[in-house]
Order: C-alpha cells, then structure tokens, then sequence
C-alpha cells in the first residue's frame, strides 16, 4: 500500500462529469499498468516558480510513476502561456531554470522524458492558426476556466491571450499526438476543447489526431501553513526547494488547533489533519498510525514529527537539486536536448497537417 491510498480519496464525485472522468481515469489507470507502450504522455506547468509539496504530491510524483512504468512523457513548461499572467512573467528565465531543476531533482530522466518549452517551438503557432479557424467565440468565452481567471486576474483589460490559450494548450497536446494528459479538474474544459479541435480537424480534413483523454490526478489536498489551500501566491508553501531551516521554520508556523490530543479528522480538524497527511506522505504510512503515535503530545510534537518527516524525505532531492543548481550550463543542456527533440517531432505533425489540409508546396 502506498501513501497515496491513505489520502481522502475523493469518493464519487456528485459532479456527473466529474464523476465519469474518474471513472475514466481508473480505467487508464488499468491499462497503463499492463500496457504502458500505448501511451503517451504531454502535461506540464506555467513556469511561475519553484514548485512546492502540494505540486510535488499533487502531480511531480505522478508524472515520474509514469515516466518509470515506461510511458514515453513530454513535459512543456509553458512560457507562453505565463504571458496571461503579468505578475509572473517577468524573472522568466529563472523561473524557466527553476521548473527544470525541480523536475530532474524529482526524478524526471531526460533520456527518457522530454522537457521543452513554448518559446523553443513555432510549429505550435502554426498549428494554433488552423485549430482557430475550428472554434467559435462563443466557445471560447464559455470556458468556464478562462472565466475564472479573468474574474481573478488584477488586470485592467483581458487580452487575447487569455481567451485563445486553450487553442494553444490545445495544440501542446496535439502537436506529439499525445493521448494521456494527467491534469488537475481545473483542467478538463481545456481537454474538451482539446478533443472538439481534434474531431473537427479530422472530420474537415481527414485523420491526423488522437482525442487525448484526461488523467485525473489522485491528488491529496494539501493544505498550506495558514490552513487554506497551498499555493505560492499565497505565501503559505513550503517549496521543494527550501532548506532543512526553512522547512522547520515554516512548519513551526503552521496553523493548528487548541486540542492536545492528535487526530486525523480531515472534515473537522482540518489543520492538524493536512499536517498529519503530509508527515505520512513523507513516511509512505497511514496519517491515522501518525497521529496515533503523537497522541498526547500535542502541536509540538506534531511539528516536531512533521518537519522531521519532511527533511528527511526531501533531503536526497534537495541534495541533487543543489548540485544541479551548481551545473547551469547542464539545465540549460537538458532544455536544448528536449526543445530539439519536441521540434522534431512537431515537424513531423505538421508536416501531416499541411498534406491533409492540401497546404503542402
Ligand atoms: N494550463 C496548465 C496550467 O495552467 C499548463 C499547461 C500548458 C498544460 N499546456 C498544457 C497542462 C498541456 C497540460 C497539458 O497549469
């Protein structure tokens, strides 16, 4: 049994949609593990930082089970798409530098996975143009994740970025034929945009794609040092990143409660419970044998427990970040390799795009 199978699973979901994508996910799940070569894999994340314990648990974890079961992944780091956030699209290089360490830190081989970026492919840009052509404006204002981010971004106007980097993200997926995309919920209206670009594609101008499924992440919910949920723009993360001190600092920070006794009740003690799943993520136990241990001995010993676990878990990945931190010209080696073999492939696609659409001179 795995740390993973402890986290409050999120049971059937009352979201139909939500609901039957799990069902979908469990179902991949299955045939990945007996057939791994079927597969392949495009994810990735706008570079905005260092990656921290919730992103690590969360999907940096599960991108490596999957690289390591012998599914061929890319991972896109999409400087591109960072552009419909001002905030974080300046310092883009180091951000850039940042994720890329983190990954080869985390486990991601660079024979055997491809990093890339936005920036390092124009074919993605040749492609977005045609995928266009294939969605209405209505669709486009309809996502239900754009809107979010409009309603969130401190913006005076929206660009069209913000509307049109699904066709993108769409484009991510579709230019190596990917049809494995783990993501988070937040996720899915891309993958539907995804799978209508795909169909209409091939119904206009034969067939050239795949309908890319979603792989819904078995995420547990990490909560971060103030008890809402983890994120760095919230200032409450404990990055990956961090050192021993920092950790145990953060840690020592954390919101808990007033009872002594040490319990995991995620619903009612949400604090105390976060705390307690991150210790036995760390430990690969039980988060209820975790507190069962504390008992008595309060939030003291929990931090205790709990930093503990961390820095111990943490300590070879942070080993090896800092000596790849050392060796940039070797991050920036890793980068060029993927950039060069993500461009190759996407040559090939598009090569199959321009013979479909009679484009090809
Ligand atoms: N939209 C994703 C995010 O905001 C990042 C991303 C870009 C992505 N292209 C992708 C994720 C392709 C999955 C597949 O985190």
């Amino acid at each position: 049994m795995t740390a993973n199978d402890h986290a409050p699973t999120p049971c059937p979901d009352p979201d139909p949609v939500l609901a039957a994508a799990g069902r979908r996910s469990a179902e991949l799940e299955r045939r990945i593990a007996t057939d791994p070569g079927r597969f392949r894999v495009l994810t990735g994340d706008r570079p905005t930082g260092r990656l921290h314990l919730g992103h690590y648990f969360g999907t940096l974890q599960n991108r490596i089970r999957l690289q390591d079961q012998g599914v061929d992944t890319f991972v896109v780091i999409a400087d591109y798409q960072v552009l419909t956030d001002r905030d974080v699209a300046d310092r883009l290089t180091e951000h850039v530098e940042d994720l890329v360490l983190d990954h080869l830190a985390a486990g991601i081989d660079p024979g055997r996975s491809t990093v890339f970026t936005h920036s390092a492919l124009p074919e993605l840009g040749q492609l977005m143009l045609p995928f266009l052509s294939l969605v209405s404006v209505a669709e486009l204002r309809r996502n239900p994740t754009v809107k979010d981010e409009i309603t969130h971004s401190r913006q005076a106007s929206v660009s069209g970025l913000m509307f049109t980097y699904p066709v993108h993200q769409a484009a991510d997926i579709l230019f190596c034929k990917a049809n494995l995309v783990p993501v988070g919920q937040d996720q899915l209206p891309h993958l539907e945009v995804t799978r209508t670009i795909a169909r209409r594609f091939d119904d206009r101008y034969g067939p050239v794609f795949p309908r890319p499924d979603a792989l819904l992440s078995r995420a547990p919910l990490l909560l971060g040092t103030d008890g809402t949920k983890m994120s760095k723009s919230r200032g409450n993360a404990i990055a990956l990143a961090d050192s021993a001190d920092d950790t145990a600092r953060l840690v020592k920070g954390a919101r808990t409660d007033a009872e002594r006794r040490i319990t995991y009740d995620p619903a009612a003690r949400p604090e105390v419970s976060s705390l307690l799943l991150l210790a036995a993520l760390c430990q690969g136990r039980d988060p209820h044998a975790v507190a069962d241990e504390i008992g008595d001995g309060g939030a003291a010993a929990l931090k205790r427990t709990v930093t503990e676990a961390v820095n111990e878990h943490l300590a070879p990945l942070r080993a090896r970040r800092a000596a790849y931190a050392r060796d940039r010209a070797h991050v920036r080696d890793v980068l060029r390799a993927g950039n060069e073999r993500a461009r190759a492939v996407a040559e090939t696609t598009l090569d199959e795009v321009r013979t479909a659409m009679g484009t090809m001179y």
